[in-house]
């Protein structure tokens, strides 16, 4: 399929940029949390399973692109990241775009200034490349449209644009929930691009909240690519791309039922397991920390007490995403505030819910 895909885009690329071509567009992408993980990939930034996750709202890049024609023949750029020029980001950037450039020819003929924040602490260990790549290719497909006299953004190729500036990044640009990977029981789904699965899902998890408890805002220890490449060695790797493929099964189920139990079931193991894959590298690390675990203990007995659908996933960090429905918004406001808060760096915690992907600012 994506090799059709692949054709087309290559095909209908607009590469001819109009004398005194320039403007500005400015777009907004959210972060996204996997409830069954991706973790371990090959190619060129393939998932060795499929993943599901909920897109994110609160915790957000935005993005604006000031474009012009330079007749220079290559692309020229200079980044800001929160305000200030930012030359190692604009390395990486300018790295990226030079890959996708056979798609988009058209970026050789201009100079662009990118402007970028985040709506999280720069220092929270929210990992920020979801949302910042995604948030910069539907800026260049803006300009794209823009040369072609089009508006409509084709969200499957922002999809699988992004995936190649970061893995998890294809799955931000959809609302509230979308899978990467291809899978047995979705035929649309694809190891290349993320598909939406919000009008699949139960009404429950369409306004699902996702508090997000910093436990430490330090950088990591092992950054997420060294950690996927140390699945190439690991001896549990293919169990774990087994049970992948199971657990994002019956979770889909579990999510178009409205079965919240299976659902904690499913995601609180992948959280436990995506760090048991750490821990049985080699170099096995550590990324959670003693209020980590604390803060796993107290949501499982506070969850056994008052019997409310509650559960944690972990990203690769320390950091604990409580997710819960709306329903137990307010006593779920007073645990936190009670019992979770305390255990976060500084009391810090960032109040997510579910959102609606990427859109223009
Ligand atoms: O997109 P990357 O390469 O930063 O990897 C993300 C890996 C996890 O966040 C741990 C899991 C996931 O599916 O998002």
């Amino acid at each position: 399929m994506s090799k059709t895909l692949e054709k087309k885009w290559l095909k209908e690329a607009a590469s001819k940029v109009p004398a005194g071509f320039s403007g500005t567009t400015a777009w907004q992408s959210p972060s996204n949390i996997a409830l069954v993980k991706y973790w371990g990939k090959h190619g060129n930034q393939l998932p060795k399973n499929p993943s599901i996750s909920f897109t994110l709202s609160a915790s957000k890049s935005e993005t604006s692109i000031h474009y012009q024609r330079n007749d220079s023949g290559r692309l020229q750029l200079k980044f800001f990241f929160e305000g200030k020029e930012n030359p190692a980001f604009a390395e990486k950037i300018q790295r990226f775009l030079s890959q996708i450039i056979p798609y988009f020819p058209f970026l050789n003929q201009l100079s662009l200034e990118i402007s970028s924040n985040n709506t999280f602490p720069h220092s929270s260990g929210i990992a920020s490349s979801a949302s910042a790549m995604s948030a910069l290719v539907m800026g260049v497909l803006a300009i794209e449209n823009k040369l072609k006299n089009t508006h409509e953004t084709d969200l499957i190729k922002a999809s699988y644009f992004s995936r190649l500036g970061s893995g998890s990044a294809s799955r931000s640009v959809f609302p509230v929930a979308a899978v990467w990977g291809k899978t047995t029981f979705l035929t649309e789904s694809s190891d290349e691009f993320a598909i939406p699965v919000v009008q699949q899902l139960h009404p429950v998890f369409q306004d699902f909240y996702d508090s997000i408890l910093i436990i430490d805002s330090g950088t990591k220890a092992v950054s997420s690519r060294a950690g996927h490449a140390l699945m190439d060695n690991n001896p549990f790797a293919p169990t774990r791309y087994k049970q992948a493929h199971k657990n994002i099964q019956d979770l889909y189920s579990a999510m178009q039922a409205g079965d919240l139990a299976t659902f904690i079931r499913i995601t609180e193991a992948e959280a436990l397991q995506l760090h048991a894959l750490m821990m049985t590298s080699d170099p096995g690390y550590i990324l959670m920390q003693p209020n980590s675990l604390a803060a796993i203990k107290a949501i499982r007995n506070f969850r056994e007490d008052t019997k409310m659908p509650l559960c944690f996933t972990l990203d690769a960090g320390p950091n604990i995403h409580l997710l819960y429905p709306a329903s137990v918004r307010e006593e779920v406001l007073a645990f936190i505030e009670n019992e979770l808060q305390p255990l976060c760096a500084n009391g810090f915690w960032i109040d997510d819910i579910v959102g609606q992907g990427a859109s223009a600012i």
